[in-house]
């Protein structure tokens, strides 16, 4: 990129009276992400000098999300009244660095992705240009600002919708809300834009006085017209869905992602996913969770900020939050591993286990029905079905440790602090309170007694 510090202007201050929701549009959640939300997670991939966001209708609503994104260098334009594009920027003007490209992204156009945002800049750099536009050929043109070229195809105006004869209604070319243009250009222009007749300062009338003033403007034709689908009616609204499920099916495919259901499929921005992973339907993958190579997650499955080893398998019906778990290791059905694990190669956790802030070593198995807590325990460790590790007096939590190969029998209730030495093993049903030598075995059990000839009692 030149020299030239990049400022972005993203404009959010509309009423969004066409969606009659009574909120900020840029608020509005599409598949778990609002568009602010996503408009941000995007722009930061530029690194921009400042973000001035033009807030203004229920502003508190956006500034508040934009400052839970954890963007940097953002700053909040007031735009007190919401008469039109020209007037939200001409609020964040001042706020605007001399001698800089500025970019201006509309708020309501949240598929914008980095890849279309980085040649826009490229072409404005390298046609020198003062004013840069994207374009795009939509199927359905109606909403969109119509571009109006002269015989030599040079652009001379954008006209609003509303505003076109029935001839301009026919031009299919359309305005995508995207625009690159010289700080101190547009610092000086700005005020020339005059209130049309529907009392609006708009954006795009700046198009034109540029030509007028002899200045070079420029467009880039973006072929995706799904990258600028706006979201200014309940049909966009819902549209803009099916669009977003279709990206990221997309995406999947590109990088050998088999996604089986696609519809249910949820994924922050920031998880990866290697190739080759198989994702059942209602799989939710959140925060910064990373899936390594080969890995199966089988249905209904929620992953929280977690790393998932090479060809592991996670089973239905499984959570896992803040949690490490290796290679080749088999998760669930039915798991609950909380946050704070360590789960290292080739080990089995299998139904109905809950295991929290503990490290599992290799080859270890919890098969069956335990609550496993603030453990270590070793490799190739063997814990029965219905294992508590009680690790909490109603007061403190405590440890337990569990060295390499014990066995530990069904039902042990192991109250902790406690420690197994090294091979050693537990009795079925024990309840142990100290700590168990290496290669021992310990028992509790009370002496079983066989009453004979027992009569039951009858219901009567
Ligand atoms: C705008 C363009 C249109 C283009 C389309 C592409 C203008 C005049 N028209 O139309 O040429 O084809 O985007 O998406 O710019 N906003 C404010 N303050 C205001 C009005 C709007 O901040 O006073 C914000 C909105 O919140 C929104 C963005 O600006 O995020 C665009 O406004 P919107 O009303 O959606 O413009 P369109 O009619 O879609
Ligand atoms: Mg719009």
């Amino acid at each position: 990129m030149s020299k030239r510090n990049l400022n972005i202007v993203l404009l959010c201050a509309g009423k969004s009276s066409r969606l009659k929701f009574n909120l900020p549009k840029v608020i509005l959640p599409i598949n778990g992400k609002t568009l602010l939300e996503r408009s941000l997670a995007n722009l930061r991939k530029l690194d921009p000098k400042k973000t001035i966001i033009v807030t203004g209708f229920k502003k508190d609503l956006v500034v508040d999300m934009a400052r839970s994104c954890n963007y940097k260098n953002i700053e909040f334009a007031n735009q007190k009244s919401q008469i039109g594009t020209g007037h939200a920027v001409k609020q964040a003007t001042s706020l605007i660095d001399k001698n800089s490209i500025v970019l201006i992204l509309n708020g309501d156009t949240p598929f914008v992705d980095i890849d279309t945002i980085k040649q826009s800049i490229s072409s404005y750099l390298k046609n020198n240009s003062a004013f840069t536009i994207a374009t795009s050929f939509p199927k359905e043109v109606q909403g969109y600002g119509r571009i109006l070229r002269d015989n030599d195809n040079q652009l001379l105006d954008i006209v609003e919708d509303k505003d076109c004869s029935s001839e301009q209604k026919l031009i299919k070319e359309v305005n995508a809300g995207l625009y690159l243009i010289d700080s101190n250009l547009l610092k000086k222009y700005i005020g020339k834009i005059k209130k049309n007749k529907n009392s609006e300062y708009y954006l795009t009338d700046l198009i034109n006085i540029f030509v007028r003033n002899g200045l070079r403007v420029d467009s880039i034709s973006i072929k995706d017209e799904r990258k600028f689908v706006n979201i200014n009616t309940f049909d966009d609204y819902k549209y803009a869905h099916d669009v977003d499920k279709m990206f990221v099916y997309e995406n999947c495919i590109k990088n050998d992602i088999f996604l089986s259901d696609p519809n249910t499929f949820q994924k922050d921005f920031d998880v990866k996913i290697s190739k080759n992973v198989y994702i059942g339907p209602n799989v939710i993958l959140k925060g910064s969770t990373e899936i390594k190579e080969n890995v199966r997650i089988e249905g209904s499955v929620y992953i929280d900020s977690s790393y998932i080893g090479k060809g592991s398998i996670i089973k239905p019906f499984t959570s896992i939050e803040e949690s490490t778990i290796g290679s080749m290791t088999r998760i669930g059905p039915f798991c609950n591993l909380r946050p704070g694990n360590k789960i290292k190669d080739k080990v089995k956790i299998g139904n109905f286990v809950e295991i929290k802030k503990s490290i599992i070593n290799k080859k270890s198995k919890i098969s069956h029905h335990s609550y496993i807590g603030d453990t270590e325990m070793g490799t190739g460790v063997n814990i029965g079905a219905g294992t508590i590790t009680c690790n909490y007096d109603g007061f403190d939590k405590y440890k337990t440790i569990i060295e390499n190969d014990v066995f530990v029998g069904s039902d042990t209730m192991l109250i902790a602090p406690i420690k197994l030495g090294e091979n050693s093993t537990t009795g079925a049903g024990s309840v142990l309170t100290s700590d168990l030598p290496p290669n021992s075995l310990g028992i509790t059990r009370i002496k079983e007694r066989h009453i004979k000839n027992w009569k039951k009692k009858s219901k009567k």
